[in-house]
């Protein structure tokens, strides 16, 4: 079925970019794509980060074992809009001494920290590097946490209303308190059975 693949999946959730950038077509200046697009990779990356609560709390059913096999599809189209954001940022801005400059700002160095991580994840998100690498794949994939906290502290930074960060990434935080909470009990209980 198409929706196993992963190609198709990530070609799918690329294609409301077209949409994001359609204004450009018609003149609006470049800031009006900066928004959504990262709202999409953020979205997207809060998605492929809950992928793993999900499964330690639902099990292995066909949607969380789906879910699974997809993650480096997600990830690597919230890389595909976290590089779209870029672009759009810089066109808008159109000068790289200025880009440079403003890297001295909290609400931009969260951005680019958080893009450098999506960056080494995606240049490794393939079976070659899987093979390759080992262990240390996924060490590297671990990389996700922090590109979601500085994209959280990005996203607080530059917008006065909170509301939409938080109603995005309060459901991973609990997802992830779950998670611990889940596996603290199960390490509790195997140490009172001596496993
Ligand atoms: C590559 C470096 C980055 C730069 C220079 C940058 C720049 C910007 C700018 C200027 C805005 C404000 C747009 C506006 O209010 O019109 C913005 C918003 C945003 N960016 Fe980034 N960004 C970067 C990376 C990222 C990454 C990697 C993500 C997510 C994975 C991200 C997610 C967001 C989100 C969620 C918003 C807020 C949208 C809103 O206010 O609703 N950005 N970014």
């Amino acid at each position: 079925m198409l929706l196993q693949s992963r190609p198709f999946l990530f070609s799918l959730l690329m294609l409301p970019a077209l949409a994001m950038l359609a204004p450009l077509v018609l003149g609006a200046p470049w800031r009006v794509s900066i928004r959504p697009t990262g709202e999409a990779a953020a979205v997207l990356l809060i998605l492929a980060l809950a992928i793993s609560p999900l499964k330690a709390l639902f099990g292995a059913t066909a949607w969380t074992r789906w879910l699974l096999r997809q993650r480096r599809a997600i990830g690597l189209a919230a890389f595909g809009y976290a590089a779209i954001h870029m672009v759009v940022f810089a066109l808008s801005i159109g000068s790289l001494a200025d880009i440079v400059a403003g890297m001295a700002w909290a609400s931009m160095w969260t951005g680019w920290a958080a893009f450098a991580a999506l960056l080494v994840m995606a240049a490794i998100s393939n079976d070659r590097a899987v093979r390759a690498m080992g262990r240390g794949w996924k060490a590297v994939q671990r990389l996700a946490y922090p590109a979601a906290l500085l994209t959280l502290a990005h996203w607080l930074l530059l917008t006065r209303d909170w509301s939409e960060a938080i109603i995005w990434f309060a459901p991973l935080g609990l997802l992830q308190l779950a998670r611990l909470a889940t596996s603290l009990r199960r390490r509790v209980s195997n140490g009172r059975t001596g496993r």
